[in-house]
C-alpha cells in the first residue's frame, strides 16, 4: 500500500477543494451570487471536523486547574482598539494598478518576485549589489520595501496586466471591519468587527479573575470569531476575511515568562503532533527582533507544510505587559493583580498561544489526504481517497452496512447503529457494493466500517474495518460500543 500525493500543488488543492465541496466539508459563501471573496461556509461534515477540532483544543486547554474559560462578545468598545494598537498598527501597505485596478500588499508583491527578477531590479537601483550572493540578495529584498518600496514599485510589472510602473503610491489600509451602532452613521458611532479574540481576554482579567479566584500563574481561554479586511484572499481557508481564533492568554509574574513561554511552545507544537500530524511537515519559525509585532517580546509561529509551501497555523507570543498597561492607561481602571502571599501588586506578563480554527482545519485536511492503491472485490487494482483524519477529529466515526438488504440483515444493522448513535456519531448505508460503500467512507474518514453478513445471523458477529489498514476483524456485536470507544477516544 503506497500514500500518493497528487503530482502538482495545484492539483492537490484542487481535489482536496473539489472533494470539499461534493461531499459536504466547505462550500463558497453566497455561491449562488457567484460567492464572497474570503468566505466559506462548512457543510454537514465540515461543521463535525470542525466541532471536533475546537473540543479537542478546549478540552487540552480548559481541563486544567488553572485555566478558565471565557465567550466575550465581538463588539466591543471602540476605545479597546486604540488601547491595543490596531486603530494605529493594524495596517498593511498596499498598492492598486492604475491600468487594471488589481490590489496587491507590497510585501506580497516584491517577496513573490523571482531572484533573478530581485537581481535585476536592485541593479538597476545600485549597480554595487551586482556582487551580492541569492541568499543575500533576497534577505536585503525583504528590507527594502520599508525603507524606499517607490523605487522599487516603480520597476516591476502589474501580474495582472504586465504593465510596468502602473503602481499607485503605497498606502496604510487598516484591516478592521469597521461598522456603527445604533441608527446615526457618524464617527461616535464606529465600532470595529474584532480581528482577534484577545482582547476581550485582557479586559476581562480581573473579572475572571475575581470570579474564579484564580491566582497567578493562570489562563483566560476562548474560541470565536474574527474578521479582517485581508487586502487578497489566498489559498482556499488558509486567509479569509471572517475566521475562527482558539486562543489562550497565561497570566504570569514578570520575570517568569520566558520559562512559560518555552512551556507552553512546547505545549502547543505537541497538541498538533498529537492529532497526526507528522513532525516533519512541522516547524518554527521565530519572528526576527526588527520584526515582532507592536506588542511582543518575543514570537514562534508553528508552520504547516501546505502544498503551497510552509504557512502559520499558530502564534506563540509573549505579550510582555503591553496590553493589561495600555488598558489600565486607555480606560484609567487598575488592571493590576494583588498578590495575596507577598502583598505586591503588579502588571502580570501574558504568553499567548493563537491558532486559527480554521486554519488548523485546512491542516488538518491536507494532512489527511491520501491516494493509495487498493485492491477491489474483483482483485484488480484501484486508487482509494482516503482522509486520514485522527478518529477523534473524524467528522463520522462509524458506518453501519448490512451486506445485503433481505434476510434480516437490515434489521440487525438498524438495531446496532441504533445502539452506537447513543455513542458516537454513526452513518447507516445499505446502498450499492460493499466495496463502494468502503470507499464512499475512506473519503471521509470515517475510521471504522461494520457489515452485518450472513454469519451475524448465525452467531451475532459482524466484521469491523479498520479505515487505515482496511483489515476486517470479527467482533461480537455486543462488544461493539467498548471495541471502537476504545480506538477511538483512548489516550
Ligand atoms: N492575538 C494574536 C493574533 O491574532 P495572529 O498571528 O495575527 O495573532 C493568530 O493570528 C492565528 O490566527 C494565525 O496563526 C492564523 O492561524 C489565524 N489567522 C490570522 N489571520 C487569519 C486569516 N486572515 N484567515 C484565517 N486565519 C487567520
Amino acid at each position: 500500500m503506497s500514500k500518493q500525493s497528487p503530482s502538482t500543488d495545484t492539483q492537490f488543492m484542487d481535489k482536496l477543494v473539489s472533494l470539499c465541496k461534493r461531499r459536504g466539508f466547505v462550500f463558497q459563501s453566497s455561491e449562488i451570487y457567484g460567492g464572497l471573496n474570503g468566505a466559506w461556509d462548512y457543510g454537514p461534515l465540515g461543521v463535525e471536523l470542525l466541532r471536533n477540532i475546537k473540543e479537542a483544543w478546549w478540552k487540552d486547554m480548559t481541563h486544567r486547574q488553572n485555566i478558565e474559560g471565557l465567550d466575550a462578545a465581538i463588539l466591543m468598545h471602540p476605545r479597546v482598539w486604540e488601547a491595543s494598537g490596531h486603530v494605529e498598527n493594524f495596517t498593511d501597505p498596499m498598492v492598486d494598478c492604475k491600468q487594471c485596478k488589481a490590489r496587491y500588499r507590497v510585501d506580497e508583491l516584491l517577496n513573490g518576485l523571482s531572484i533573478k527578477k530581485q537581481k535585476e531590479i536592485l541593479r538597476q537601483i545600485d549597480e554595487s549589489y551586482a556582487r551580492l550572493n541569492d541568499v543575500e540578495i533576497a534577505a536585503l529584498f525583504s528590507q527594502l520595501p520599508e525603507a524606499d518600496p517607490r523605487s522599487i514599485l516603480k520597476l516591476i510589472n502589474c501580474p495582472n496586466c504586465g504593465n510596468k510602473g502602473t503602481f499607485t503610491e503605497a498606502r496604510k489600509f487598516n484591516l478592521m471591519f469597521k461598522t456603527f451602532v445604533g441608527p446615526v452613521e457618524d464617527s461616535s458611532a464606529v465600532v470595529y468587527l474584532r480581528p482577534e479574540t484577545a482582547q476581550g481576554i485582557f479586559v476581562n482579567f480581573l473579572n475572571v479573575q475575581g470570579a474564579s479566584r484564580q491566582k497567578l500563574p493562570f489562563g483566560i481561554a476562548q474560541i470565536g470569531k474574527a474578521f479582517r479586511n485581508e487586502i487578497n484572499t489566498k489559498n482556499f481557508l488558509f486567509r479569509t476575511r471572517e475566521f475562527e481564533q482558539m486562543e489562550m492568554q497565561f497570566f504570569v509574574k514578570p520575570g517568569t515568562d520566558d520559562q512559560w513561554f518555552e512551556y507552553w511552545r512546547e505545549q502547543r507544537m505537541n497538541w498538533f503532533v498529537r492529532f497526526g500530524m507528522p513532525k516533519e511537515k512541522l516547524q518554527w519559525h521565530q519572528h526576527e527582533p526588527g520584526k515582532l509585532a507592536h506588542y511582543a517580546k518575543n514570537a514562534y509561529d508553528i508552520e504547516f507544510k501546505f502544498p503551497f509551501g510552509w504557512g502559520e497555523i499558530e502564534g506563540i507570543h509573549n505579550r510582555t505587559d503591553f496590553d493589561l498597561s495600555r488598558h489600565e492607561q486607555y480606560s484609567g481602571k487598575g488592571m493590576k493583580y494583588f498578590d495575596e502571599e507577598t502583598k505586591e501588586k503588579f502588571t502580570p506578563y501574558i504568553i499567548e498561544t493563537s491558532a486559527g480554527a480554521s486554519r488548523s482545519f485546512m491542516a488538518f485536511l491536507v494532512n489527511a489526504y491520501a491516494e493509495e492503491e487498493a485492491p477491489t472485490a474483483e482483485g484488480t487494482m484501484e486508487t482509494r481517497v482516503v482522509m486520514k483524519f485522527h478518529p477523534k477529529l473524524a467528522p463520522i466515526k462509524v458506518a453501519v452496512f448490512p451486506l445485503v438488504n433481505r434476510d434480516g440483515m437490515p434489521e440487525i444493522a438498524h438495531k446496532i447503529e441504533e445502539d452506537l448513535r447513543t455513542h458516537l456519531p454513526v452513518f447507516y448505508d445499505d446502498s450499492g457494493a460493499v466495496g463502494r460503500r468502503y470507499r464512499r467512507q475512506d473519503e471521509i474518514g470515517t475510521p471504522y466500517c461494520i457489515t452485518i453478513d450472513s454469519q451475524t445471523l448465525g452467531d451475532q458477529t459482524v466484521t469491523v474495518r479498520d479505515r487505515d489498514t482496511m483489515v476486517q476483524e470479527r467482533i461480537a456485536s455486543d462488544r461493539l460500543v467498548s471495541y471502537l470507544m476504545d480506538r477511538i477516544y483512548k489516550f
